[in-house]
């Protein structure tokens, strides 16, 4: 563990319907004061309601994208402006599904986090390389890229977070080495320019490995898909991370 604030972050993906508000309810109930921030992103069409649910409460929503602009004629869109006035906190950025699915650039992550920094939100800005870039040895040459491409004019602890997510860790249950882990992390924290921005591993986290992840010095923290779905298994998570 770094001097960088802790961070459990659940990245709820394309799930989740009013009912699972319930999860968000019972993580709140279970965590009143906990030794680490806790954030909960669901889909954008539950942020208000979970802000809602999560009012006085120490877990905080967030976003998983925004559009660079403010408004406009962007159908489908939601801007970072939104975002906070429905009750976000954070926004995830350039998670390598957008980065895939929607064919965004690091240039386009890198404006839109500006975007969020100016609504006061704090970017949550992922990279991270594929199973052929790390064969092909790429990948320190790969995510430093991404982090300086993806990092805007600004950026400080204050408002970002970075995420390292091996992108064929995502949802597959394989992790990388926690010698794999500790070689990015160290390369990503001797590469920023503001040190004690928070460093999060994503990609299979579960309960049964997140104490042995957070033991590794500059790990802040965890982005976690699947097992954030769940009250039980997130907060087994945070658990471990209050004791990290
Ligand atoms: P999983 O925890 O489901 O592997 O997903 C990781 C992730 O993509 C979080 O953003």
């Amino acid at each position: 563990m770094s001097d960088a604030c802790k961070l459990a972050a659940g990245n709820w993906k394309m799930n989740g319907l009013r009912a699972d508000l319930d999860e968000a309810r019972a993580l709140a109930e279970a965590f009143p004061k906990p030794g680490c921030g806790v954030l909960l992103c669901p889909p954008a069409t539950l942020i208000c309601a979970m802000a809602d649910v999560l009012e006085g409460s120490a877990v905080m929503v967030g976003g998983q994208d925004c559009h660079v602009r403010e408004s406009g004629a962007h159908t489908g869109d939601v801007s970072a402006q939104m975002l906070a006035d429905a009750g976000a906190r954070q926004v995830i950025l350039g998670h390598s599904e957008r980065r895939s699915d929607h064919g965004e650039s690091s240039a386009l992550v890198a404006a839109k986090a500006q975007a969020a920094h100016a609504a006061g939100l704090v970017a949550i800005i992922c990279i991270g390389e594929t199973e052929a870039e790390r064969d092909a040895g790429q990948t320190l040459n790969v995510v430093l890229a991404q982090l300086a491409d993806s990092l805007p004019e600004g950026t400080t602890a204050a408002n970002t977070v970075v995420a390292y997510e091996p992108v064929w860790a995502i949802g597959t249950g394989r992790t990388p080495t926690l010698g794999q882990i500790t070689e990015v992390h160290d390369a990503l924290r001797a590469a920023l320019r503001d040190k004690a921005i928070s460093l999060l591993y994503g990609g299979s986290v579960k309960p049964g490995n997140a104490s042995e992840i957070f033991g590794i010095e500059n790990v802040d923290g965890a982005l976690v898909g699947g097992a954030s779905l769940k009250a039980q298994d997130f907060g087994a998570i945070i658990a471990a991370l209050e004791q990290a």
